[in-house]
This record gives structure tokens, sequence and C-alpha cells, in this order.
């Protein structure tokens, strides 16, 4: 990294003011796929000669000082199209503190997912929303697209009048469009013409530019709480049951209040994207996105749900600089999620989880034996597409590290620990040192205790990582080992068996099984059939590998109907992975260059990533 840089995947220097606030009128056009749009930037000091921002297929068309006196600002983008960085817009001012850029973005812009009317669920008007994190809030609007610059949003979104438009920020009206806030995104005819209407949101904490999120689209929502309304498309069915799911929102949030201060961003809504969202969810502020896979009628969305809000404390409030430092965002909520998964589900959901990670973690160390640096908890991401090393490795080593300190020192002080590190940066970004650093202050003599190098900059696990200790955890993992001797799980023993005591099960089978026993597992249990797709993935993964031709179909089925990368990248592995497997091959190829206009643009760089290597 360039010694004035901050984050090896932006073009910000450090020598540069920051941005601190960014107001964006957005003319949403359907048929071309685009947005024309107006940002206005507002910097934290006045700045002369160069200011670096990042862009990725974008077209700049102008940049003024000002809406009112429209004084050019030279600017120019550079040729070099980074891979992973995208474009360095580079803006000259004069001393001054703010300036607008008028853009507009491409239908290759790799936050957005737009979705044609056959794509949708009722099949009638298009969708189109935003993934950001790691680093595609570039590819809509310019910006210091870096987790160290929090920013304040304030934006009109022009779409057509038979959509909604919902964003994670506050909003503030839905109008008839007026030719004073059109801000030059495009002609004032197009802007006002009959059938557009305004949305307006402001966003008033500042946040990192990886939270930036909207969608628009046909959307209706429910009230499941005091602070809670579950949005999806407008259909009656879907809602319902999604707002049944949801339903304990409101004692997650008072349990994460208890545990860790105050929830500082007033609404917690839920919004259910269409099954071609990349993630499971996202924590985007004021209102969490999910992947509808997580409704599947029996409350157990709420995993998904509270480490969503986890996030809320963690990653929203403090958040890691950049991304070497995602541990901080992830290991923390997930020891946060599955505090809160203890108090409302109880002791054995949590050690479940626990071993479902374990396993994830230890299984992640063999993906990355040739590239260990992506074991560790500090990472260095020089040149590296953050998505392409996504791993459980920031979630379950952090988890690890941080449930190993909770042991060292115990429970309660721990607890008064994490209020106190909440409060203290809160709204701020900060690296893995300081969280060491305050650590160490607050808790004296820890370093002579926990080896804090060795679980921050070594590669693998530490010795003083652990299992979870739990009856039900043992039963499940030793069952799982007796599969190989041929034994099958009896009806007696899985009668209570739920989504996550099948995953940790399916997790532990071991590697390859013979074709015979997959059929007769599956022929007991249903599992290929079933509605959890946490089961049913875990299932199908097993059976590629023992080549059961037989699931095929319910492999190609789960590929075309979801776009969630926990569920792709697991599926299409298997089926590339390894010698031999020619028709496996094939058929993954055939099957990617079907479903490929279906998923989120991040989705397929993944898969495709995913065949670079293996094809
Ligand atoms: N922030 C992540 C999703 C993410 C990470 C998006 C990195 C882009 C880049 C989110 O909070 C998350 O971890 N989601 C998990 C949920 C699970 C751990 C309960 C997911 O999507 O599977
Ligand atoms: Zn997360």
């Amino acid at each position: 990294m360039s010694p004035n840089r901050v984050d090896p995947h932006s073009y910000t220097e450090s020598t540069h003011p920051f941005t601190t606030h960014i107001s964006l009128s957005s003319y949403f056009d359907f048929p071309s796929s685009t947005i024309l749009s107006s940002a206005h930037l507002t910097l934290n000091s006045p700045h002369s000669g160069p200011l670096s921002l990042d862009t990725r297929s974008l077209s700049i068309s102008t940049v003024i000082d000002s809406l009112s006196t429209k004084t050019p600002i030279p600017f120019s983008l550079s040729p070099i199209v980074d891979p992973i960085k995208g474009q360095q817009l580079t803006v000259t001012l004069a001393n001054n503190s703010e300036f607008v850029i008028i853009f507009s973005t491409s239908p290759a812009s790799s936050a957005l997912q737009w979705l044609s009317p056959p794509q949708t669920f009722n099949k009638t008007l298009p969708f189109v929303y935003t993934q950001c994190q790691a680093i595609h809030a570039r590819s809509i609007f310019p910006c210091q697209d870096t987790p160290a610059a929090r920013v304040r949003f304030s934006a009109r979104l022009n779409v057509p009048i038979e959509l909604s438009a919902v964003m994670a920020a506050r909003h503030v009206e839905r109008r008839l469009p007026l030719t004073t806030d059109t801000a030059m995104a495009c002609e004032d005819t197009k802007w006002c013409a009959e059938g557009r209407i305004v949305e307006e949101f402001v966003m008033e904490q500042p946040i990192p530019p990886y939270l930036f999120a909207f969608a628009v689209g046909e959307m209706s929502s429910r009230e499941v709480g005091p602070r809670t309304r579950v949005y999806a498309e407008s259909a009656p069915s879907l809602l319902d049951t999604a707002a049944k799911e949801f339903a304990g929102s409101e004692d997650m949030i008072r349990v994460g209040e208890s545990l860790f201060g105050p929830y500082e961003w007033e609404r917690f809504d839920l919004l259910v994207l269409p099954p071609s969202f990349p993630y499971g969810g996202m924590e985007n502020p004021r209102m969490v996105f999910l992947t509808p896979t997580v409704i599947k009628g029996d409350a157990s969305g709420a995993q998904v749900v509270a480490h969503e809000l986890a996030h809320s404390w963690t990653g929203n409030l403090i958040t890691n600089k950049n991304n070497d430092h995602f541990w901080l965002n992830e290991g923390f909520t997930t020891y946060a999620e599955r505090r809160i998964v203890e108090a409302v589900q109880g002791e054995n959901i949590a050690a479940l989880n626990i071993g479902i990670g374990w396993k994830g973690l230890k299984e992640e160390m063999d993906r990355f034996k040739d590239n260990m640096e992506f074991t560790k908890l500090k990472t260095n991401q020089e040149a590296v597409d953050p998505d392409a090393v996504y791993s459980q490795v920031p979630y379950e080593k952090g988890f690890q590290f941080l449930w190993r300190i909770e042991r060292e020192i115990g429970r309660p002080a721990f607890d008064e620990f994490l209020k106190k590190y909440i409060s203290t940066f809160k709204f701020q970004s900060i690296d893995t040192d300081m969280f060491l650093e305050f650590l160490k202050v607050n808790v004296p003599g820890i370093e002579k205790k926990i080896d804090l190098q060795l679980w921050t900059e070594g590669t693998g696990i530490p010795p003083d990582a652990m299992e979870p200790v739990s009856d039900i955890y043992s039963k499940i993992v030793s069952l799982a080992k007796e599969f190989n001797l041929g034994r099958m799980p009896k009806e007696d023993e899985v009668a209570d068996w739920r989504g996550q005591e099948w995953e940790l099960y399916l997790e532990n089978l071991p590697k390859s099984v013979e074709a015979s026993q997959v059929l007769s597992l599956d022929t007991s249990y249903r599992l290929s059939e079933s509605k959890d797709y946490e089961i049913k993935v875990a299932f199908l993964q097993m059976a590629i590998s023992a080549s059961c031709k037989k699931y095929y179909g319910e492999v190609e089925k789960t590929l075309k109907e979801v776009g969630r990368m926990k569920y792709l990248r697991p599926l299409y592995t298997a089926l590339v992975k390894g010698p031999g497997l020619e028709e496996e091959k094939i058929f993954a190829k055939r099957v990617f260059s079907e479903a490929r206009v279906t998923y989120h643009p991040i989705a397929q760089g993944v898969v495709e990533s995913i065949f670079a290597k293996h094809l």
C-alpha cells in the first residue's frame, strides 16, 4: 500500500480531507438499467489541489463547484481500470469544501442487481437493489469508498410512480418531483415527467459507505414490533410468513440493549429481498436486508436476524478501518449474535451454532492451506479482492478469540469490557491495534495470559481455541462419526432435530461417503427435499461428492432458484473441484450459463472465480 493510502481497496489518501456528507439526486431509468445522478459532496475542510475518489463503471459528465454558481472543476478519470479497485477519479479543487459531480451508472454496476419483471415475485414490475459491502458503493456514486471515512447522507430517488423505494435511512416523504430538486441529475422535463415520484430520505448518523443501501420495486410491509416493520415484494403470503418469522425481533433488540448498550439507530426494519440476494443478511442501518431463504416457517431465521441486529453495535457503531481488520466487524458480531441467541433460544442452540462454526473454521484451514495469510485475523489484502477471500475465518476465529478472553476474565468482567469498548469507540472506525491497546489498558495483564499476537497475527487455529461443551453437541458429533461404520441415526434419535441439529450432523459426516449411504440417509429423512436450504445444500454437497447422479436435478433446481453465495459456493465447488468429474464440470458450466443472469453481479464474479481456479 503506498504510504499515504488508508485502505488497500481505496484510492482515498490520508493527506486529503474526508467527505462528511453526500447529497444524492438520482433518476432511476429501468429500461436502460442505469441511474442518472448528481452527488453533492461536502468535505471536512476546504482543499486545494487533487482529491482522489473511487469509482467503478461510472460515466462522469461534469464536476462543478455548486449548483448555484456552476463553475466547472477540472477532473480526470484514470484510464487504468484496476480489476479490484476500479477507476480513480481525480477532481482538482481550489480551496473548495464542497462540489457536485454529475454522472451515471452502467448496467454492469457491481453493487446493483436489476431484476426484470419476470424475475420478480408478481412478475409485473421491475426491481432493483444494492449490495455495497465490501467495495461496491463506488459503482453507484463516486466516493472515498473506505470505511475509514464516515458520511451522512440525504437522497432523493426519482422512480416510476407504480414503485416504491426504501433506504437504510430515515424516510422523509413520498411526493411529486419538483424542478428545484433535479440538481442536474437529468433534464427537468424528465425528472418531472408524468408517472414519476420522488422518495426522499436522510441518514443523520455518519456511516461507512459500504452501509449505503436502497431497494426500489413493488413492495409492501407489515408491522412486527414497536420499531420494526418487515418489507418485502407485495405478496400477502410472503409478507404474512415473514411477519410471523420475525415476530421475536423486539425481544432480540431488548436483549441487545441490555448486553451492549442503547440501540442508536431508532428503527430496526427488515427487508426480505428476492431469492437472488447474494448474502444471508446485510446489516444496512435501520433496515437489514435478508435473503428469503431464512424464512422457513419455524422462526429459525432468528439467527440471521440476531447477527444483523448485533452489527448495530459491532460493525455499524464501531467499524473496521478497512478490510484488513474485517474480523473486528464479523468476529465481534458473531460473538454478540451468539449471546443474543443464547438469551432468546437457550444455551443448547447457542452451543450448536458454536459447533457448526467450529467445523466451518477447520474447513477454511483446508481451503487456505496454500494461502495461510487468510487464516489470520489481521490480514494483508493488498491486491486482493475481498469478495474472493470472504470466509468463516474472521467470523469464527474472531469469535474464538473473544470467547477465549471471556473465559480468561469471566463473563461479568467481559460484559463490562464490551459495553465500555462500544461506548468508547462508537461512530468511529478502528483497527486491530486500537482494539488490542484498549484491551491491554482495560484488562491489565491480559497479554501474559493470552498470546494476543499469536491470535491476531498468527496463521491457523491457536491451541487455546475450543469446541463447545454441550451434551447435545457431543451426541450429534459422535453420531456423525459412527456413520462411517454404517450406522444411520435412529428415528427416535432425530425426532426433535431441527435445522441446526441436522446442519451440525451433516457438516460432521466423513468427507467421502458411499452413494448407497447417501441414498439410505435420504430415504429415511428426505433431506434432499428439505425446505431448509442449510440442510438441503449440505446434503446435496455430499451427494455430489459421492457422485450420486440421482440428485443432480435437485442440484440444478437449487442453483437456479437461489443466489445466496453460501449455497452457490459449496455446490459449484463440489461439482468442479478435483480430478475426474468431467461430467460434473460440463454440468456446472451449463447450469451457470443458464442461471448467470439471475445472479447478483457479486455472485456471478464469485462463481467465475471458482471456475477459474478449478477448470
Ligand atoms: N456483513 C455480512 C455480509 C457481507 C460480508 C457482505 C462481507 C459483503 C461482504 C453479514 O453481516 C453477514 O455476515 N451475513 C451472514 C449471516 C450469518 C453469519 C448469520 C451471511 O450472509 O451468511
Ligand atoms: Zn456479519
